[in-house]
Order: C-alpha cells, then sequence, then structure tokens
C-alpha cells in the first residue's frame, strides 16, 4: 500500500504541491484527475524520486518503506515501475531491446513474472513490431512499449501519467481493455489521466488536483453524480 500524506513540493521557490494526501491500497486502481498545470506529474515526479520538484515536507511510504528522499532506482527497487508522460522510450532500440534492457527480477506480483511471452500476450500490437525501432512505431505502438518496459521491471504497482495523451478514440479503447487484464491480475496502479471517460472505467476511487491540492476524493459513482465538481475541476 502506498500511503503519500502532506506532500509539498517546490520547482525552486514556486510550491507545487501544496499538501497532497493520497493513498493506494493494495490491489486497487487509483485515478488522479485535473486540468492541465494543477500539479500531477509534479506528483507523479514527486513520487519516483524524480528531481525535480524537490519534496520538502511530508512522506510517502510505501508497504513501511519512506520513499522521500531516496534516489529513483532505489524506488523502484521497492517496487514501483513508472510510465512516464511522453513515453521515453529508447527510439533506437527494437521493441525487443527496449523491453529486455528493462527486465529486473524485483519484486514479484502473485507470483508471476512478467517476460516477453507475457507482454506479447496483454499486447498482441507488440508482437509484430518485436524487430521495429522505437522510432518506427506509432504513438499507440510506443505507449504500449512503454507500458510493457515498465511491466518488465516486474513492479508491485504500476505508476502511469496519461496514458492515452496523443491516442485515437480506438487505442484508448485499447488501452482501457488492457488496464483492465492487469487490474484483473492483481496489480495495483496509480493512473494519472486527462480522459476522464478512461478514468472512470477503470478506477476504484478517483482523486482531483487542483493548484497542487487536492479537492476531490470519492469513487467513480459519487464523482459522475457530482457534476458540479466535474464542471470545476474538470471543465466537463
Ligand atoms: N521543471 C519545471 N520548472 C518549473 N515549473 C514547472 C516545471 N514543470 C512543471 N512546472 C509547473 O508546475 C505546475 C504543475 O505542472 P505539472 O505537474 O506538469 O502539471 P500537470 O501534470 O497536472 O499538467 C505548472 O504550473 C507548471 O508550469
Ligand atoms: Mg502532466
Amino acid at each position: 500500500m502506498l500511503v503519500a500524506q502532506n506532500v509539498h513540493s517546490y520547482y525552486g521557490g514556486a510550491h507545487v504541491l501544496q499538501g497532497i494526501d493520497l493513498e493506494v491500497p493494495d490491489g486497487k486502481l487509483i485515478a488522479i484527475l485535473g486540468r492541465n498545470g494543477v500539479g500531477k506529474t509534479s506528483f507523479i515526479r514527486s513520487l519516483a524520486g524524480m528531481a525535480p520538484p524537490v519534496v520538502r515536507q511530508g512522506s510517502m511510504r510505501y508497504n513501511n518503506t519512506e520513499l522521500v528522499g531516496l534516489p529513483a532506482h532505489r524506488i523502484a527497487q521497492a517496487g514501483l515501475g513508472l510510465v512516464p508522460q511522453g513515453r521515453h522510450i529508447f527510439r533506437s532500440l527494437t521493441v525487443v531491446e527496449n523491453l529486455t534492457v528493462a527486465a529486473r527480477h524485483g519484486t514479484q506480483h502473485n507470483g508471476k513474472h512478467w517476460d516477453l511471452d507475457r507482454v506479447w500476450t496483454v499486447f498482441p500490437r507488440l508482437t509484430e513490431r518485436k524487430q521495429n525501432r522505437g522510432n518506427q512505431l506509432s504513438g499507440g505502438e510506443q505507449q504500449m512499449l512503454a507500458i510493457g518496459r515498465a511491466l518488465m521491471t516486474n513492479p508491485s504497482l504500476l505508476v502511469m501519467d496519461e496514458p492515452s495523451e496523443g491516442l485515437a478514440p480506438l487505442l484508448v479503447q485499447q488501452l482501457r481493455d488492457q488496464i483492465l487484464v492487469l487490474k484483473q491480475e492483481g496489480l495495483s496502479m496509480l493512473l494519472v489521466e486527462q480522459q476522464l471517460g478512461l478514468a472512470l472505467a477503470v478506477a476504484d476511487d478517483v482523486y482531483i488536483l487542483d493548484r497542487g491540492m487536492v479537492v476531490y476524493h470519492g469513487s467513480p459513482i459519487d464523482l459522475e453524480a457530482n457534476p458540479l465538481i466535474m464542471h470545476r475541476y474538470l471543465g466537463v
């Protein structure tokens, strides 16, 4: 379980996260929503130990390990797998190479281990692209590869920052189905999303950020019953 308490982060003097409280229970999928620039990526970077921003106050404990202050590779070792915003796959490496360089015998999840065959099962499209280089893939394929890479580290908590960004509607539907497969397997996930429909379809619980603060926390059903909140903070 991930427990973030009163997290304050800064870009220099700019106070970007102003006391975030958030929990990801084991086996649950928690979504973070909010308009552009409210601090979603800043929270993910703070969690993953990727400065900037710098966490100056608060705590993020994962299975009772304090993550604040740990370098990014130690946070990965603790079981956190990150799909960063903007994908960041290796463009000159093939699909297989991208996946195998990421492989790590880390924390196993449900006794199962991620390998190439299991990635092909979840993302059949990548099977046809095994020997293509990163820069030859479509946006959707790059996103699948970025998720596959994170899975190859055998995370116990998969963190995805706007995986649907730039995807055509059909691919967003596929992504939703792939996320649901991972959820059925019991993988804990933290999902930052701009696409409300996707988030509401997969999340157990939703947090909305505004100006570096949590302004709403509830179930997707409660949020859908609250059009004022959706209008005010998500512009829908
Ligand atoms: N490297 C940076 N240096 C200074 N300010 C930044 C940096 N990255 C983001 N910001 C600012 O922090 C705020 C939150 O950004 P971000 O976390 O990327 O928002 P989101 O992911 O919700 O769109 C924005 O005002 C943004 O301009
Ligand atoms: Mg962002």
